[in-house]
């Protein structure tokens, strides 16, 4: 499978990090990095990370199905996760989940007409002591608002104008 030569570059670096005999550990990074280019997790990516993670194609499925962060369908170029789980959920984040889905006209998992943006709910994006927190890529918004979260939104949606 061919790669852009940044993408590549990333696969190569991580799989270094490991030694021989520890190569699935690079399974998770190489998905995502894979991801960031193809917008999903292909079948064909999944052979790829098997043969080179030295694991079988299935132990690959297995990652994928357990990890909300791989996608098996064509996410938008941002992928925007809004975490509802009980720390955010008690500082507002139902309250944003409810505002992008109505701002953007899309629900879980699902991406807008042109491409641009995906939204998932998320269970804990891991930064519950910044509660409400919002992801997009992996960029990290912390006390996120509704105000911040328009800002955020309205950043992403200029990009492209
Ligand atoms: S509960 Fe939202 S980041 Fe953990």
């Amino acid at each position: 499978m061919t790669f852009t030569p940044e993408t590549e570059k990333r696969l190569q670096d991580i799989w270094a990090r490991y030694p021989q005999g520890r190569k699935r550990s690079a399974v998770i990074p190489m998905l995502m990095y894979a991801q960031d280019e193809l917008g999903m997790v292909t079948q064909e990516l999944v052979a790829e990370v098997a043969q080179r993670c030295e694991v079988s194609p299935l132990q690959v499925e297995e990652v994928v199905g357990y990890y909300s962060m791989l996608n098996k369908q064509k996410m938008g170029k941002h992928h925007v996760q809004v975490c509802t789980n009980i720390a955010c959920l008690l500082m507002g984040g139902e309250e944003l989940w409810q505002h992008t889905t109505k701002r953007l006209g899309i629900g879980h998992k699902q991406v807008t007409a042109d491409g641009l943006i995906s939204l998932e709910e998320v269970e804990c994006a891991g930064a519950c002591s910044w509660a409400p927190c919002v992801v997009d890529g992996y960029e990290y918004h912390h006390h996120m608002t509704i105000e911040k979260l328009d800002q955020l939104l309205d950043s992403i949606q200029k990009k492209v104008q």
